[in-house]
């Protein structure tokens, strides 16, 4: 399958509409960011680590010429958001939610692109393996702390949007050596011995499809809609914490198959403002409908997909008691 980028259609717009990117101050969020702004869209909320970065962020997407010319009174808000930490998701799902509901205000479309992949074993301050935490653990809780509003913001002329960034690296976890129905899988995760470098990124993104995949089931359509997407390779800095000898092989892989992060973006917007009910639990890659690693529609799939829901939620509930509800 080629790795080029289609354009987007040339009358995407995204004029008016609100939207949320986590992860937003870098990479493939901070260009989503930019790119949204450029077609209409206001307010604009980043979800950002380190509020310094993100007022950075912001003064940069504010200063962007073609956002100057296209969209000149944005609204570009930026919201602290740590998610290796319980504390900063929950606080931060609450401040967010009710900030809309205080103004008044809705939020059409919200982009879970926060993401990281660690080259060593490393624990979160929850206790949760730092990948799976922030991959899929606290992307599955903010989704869920941010179901209520989105749905409420649901009008006869634009159905909100959920999308989640995945990645095709999913197709390398090695998910089918599944373990014994007698442990907690997700808490065998956070094991050392558990952790590669090789496969811990991958899992952390098929369990983010599982979880997206039953919630699709759970929310129709009419509702919200839900997608997944993967741009492809592209350079930004999420090999950071990869070893120095391994960034002239990085280097060559780059110039070889990565699009720039700019065509990257464009996949997240297409998701949002080109596709429609039909993209509801499917996943784009490079803008394309692309099957998910076979493995994940087989009848040990959708076992696999059933118990990393029940695991998840019950994690999730231990956190935001009754979180459940809001599906
Ligand atoms: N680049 C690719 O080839 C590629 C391919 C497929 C999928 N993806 C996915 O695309 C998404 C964006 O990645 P990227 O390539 O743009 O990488 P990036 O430049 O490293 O951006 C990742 C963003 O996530 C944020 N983040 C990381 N850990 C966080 C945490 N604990 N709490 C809150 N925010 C956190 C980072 O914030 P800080 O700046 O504060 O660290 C940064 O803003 C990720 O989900 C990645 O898995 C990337």
């Amino acid at each position: 399958m080629s790795r080029r980028i289609p354009d987007l259609p040339p009358n995407t717009t995204l004029q008016g509409r609100s939207v949320l990117i986590t992860g937003a101050n870098s990479g493939l969020g901070y260009s989503a960011a930019l790119l949204c702004l450029q077609l209409g869209a206001s307010p604009v909320y980043l979800a950002v680590r380190t509020m310094a970065k993100g007022n950075i962020a912001r003064s940069s997407l504010l200063a962007d010429p073609i956002v100057r010319k296209r969209n000149p009174y944005p609204v570009v808000e930026v919201y602290e958001l740590d998610m290796c930490r319980w504390e900063s998701v929950t606080s931060f799902g609450h401040k967010f939610v009710g900030d809309r509901s205080g103004a008044a205000e809705g939020l059409d479309i919200a982009m879970l692109n926060a993401g990281l992949g660690n080259t060593a074993w490393e624990l979160a301050p929850t206790g949760n393996e730092e990948t799976i935490q922030v991959n899929h653990l606290s992307t599955a809780l903010l989704a869920l702390l941010l179901l209520p509003l989105l749905e409420s913001s649901t009008t006869p002329e634009h159905t909100a949007r959920l999308m989640i960034v995945s990645s095709g690296q999913h197709r390398s976890s090695g998910v089918e050596s599944y373990p014994p129905d007698n442990i907690n899988y997700l808490a065998s995760l956070n094991e050392k011995k558990n952790f590669s470098v090789m496969r811990t990124y991958g899992l952390s993104k098929l369990l983010i499809i599982f979880f997206l995949r039953e919630l699709s089931a759970r929310v129709n359509s009419n509702k919200v809609i839900i997608n997944n997407v993967c741009p492809g390779m592209i350079k930004t800095q999420l090999p950071r914490k990869a070893p120095s000898w391994t960034a002239p092989i990085l280097w060559a892989l780059a110039l070889r198959e990565a699009n720039p992060v700019e065509k990257g973006a464009s996949c997240y917007v297409h998701a949002v403002a080109c596709l429609g009910k039909e993209s509801h639990g499917l996943w784009y890659r490079r803008m394309r409908l692309t099957p998910y690693l076979p493995f994940v529609t087989t009848p040990d799939g959708e076992k696999t997909q059933k118990r990393v829901w029940n695991e998840t939620m019950q994690m999730l509930e231990k956190v935001v008691p009754g979180i459940s509800a809001n599906v």
